[in-house]
């Protein structure tokens, strides 16, 4: 958990890099952040969990998708499983306001989105809240020197464990090797507590089952570069 000190430091602790807005805002953007699915960073409460997974019921998953970009895997995901609900977190405005004009376009009233930095969700989510956490094609910070800016690390992956519930789905896809070699050297270590469930490697689209296709992935693909997408199990016991 991040400390309270750290946390009224927000910036520091999560700094952004990055657009947050493409040009051409419009008024119907402003309109679109105004959703009541739409969660600004200055909405953020502590007690997370209510406000971005309402439904009472808990016979449905809850998914956390981190940099959703324009949301197409969140929408097609929450369109497969309607009684799931899906939270997805992105730090750019104009993926928001996309996302949000296809919640609203394909009327799916299963989603929340937010641009409050999905490290911070993470660390205000208590333990065992999620089924699943998905991180697709992360910004690759591919120079060395740029590398503490990635997503996953240690700490990212020791949150990710405390947030899922036991055998929680760690689902993950990049077009960067280095990143790829890095998540897998982490994640398999037995300390760590998750287990590999598969893996799938292709210059092309994999058949992969309910595993809608990302903007980012399809000009990955495009551009012929090589993919790999994983599942990640938590080895967590039930109490
Ligand atoms: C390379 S893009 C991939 C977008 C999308 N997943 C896809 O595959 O098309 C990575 C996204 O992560 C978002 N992002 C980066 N850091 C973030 C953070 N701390 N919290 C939420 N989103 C973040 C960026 O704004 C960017 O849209």
């Amino acid at each position: 958990m991040a400390t309270q000190a750290n946390l009224k430091e927000n910036k520091s602790v999560y700094q952004t890099y990055g657009r947050r807005k493409s040009r051409g805002w419009s008024t119907e953007d402003d309109a679109l952040l105004t959703q009541p699915f739409c969660h600004l960073d200055t909405d953020f409460k502590e007690d997370i969990l209510p406000c971005f997974f309402p439904s009472n019921d808990s016979s449905g998953q809850r998914w956390l998708e981190i940099g959703f970009g324009h949301g197409e895997h969140l929408c097609a995901m929450a369109q497969a499983h309607p009684d799931w609900t899906f939270l997805g977190a992105e730090v750019f405005l104009s993926g928001l306001t996309s996302c949000a004009q296809s919640l609203v376009e394909q009327a799916i009233e299963n989603v929340h989105i937010t641009t409050i930095d999905a490290r911070r969700i993470l660390d205000h989510l208590p333990e065992n809240s999620l089924d699943g956490v998905s991180l697709l094609f992360p910004d690759p910070w591919p120079k060395t020197r740029h590398e503490k800016r990635q997503m996953f690390s240690t700490n990212f992956v020791m949150t990710l464990k405390r947030v899922l519930k036991p055998k929680g789905i760690f689902r993950f896809a990049s077009d960067a090797e280095r990143y790829v070699e890095k998540v897998e050297s982490i994640i398999t270590k037995p300390a760590i507590g998750f287990r590999q469930l598969w893996k799938v490697t292709s210059p092309e689209r994999p058949g992969l089952p309910d595993w809608p296709q990302t903007r980012y992935e399809a000009k990955a693909l495009q551009a012929g570069r090589k993919c790999s997408y994983f599942h990640f199990e938590s080895t967590k016991e039930d109490r």
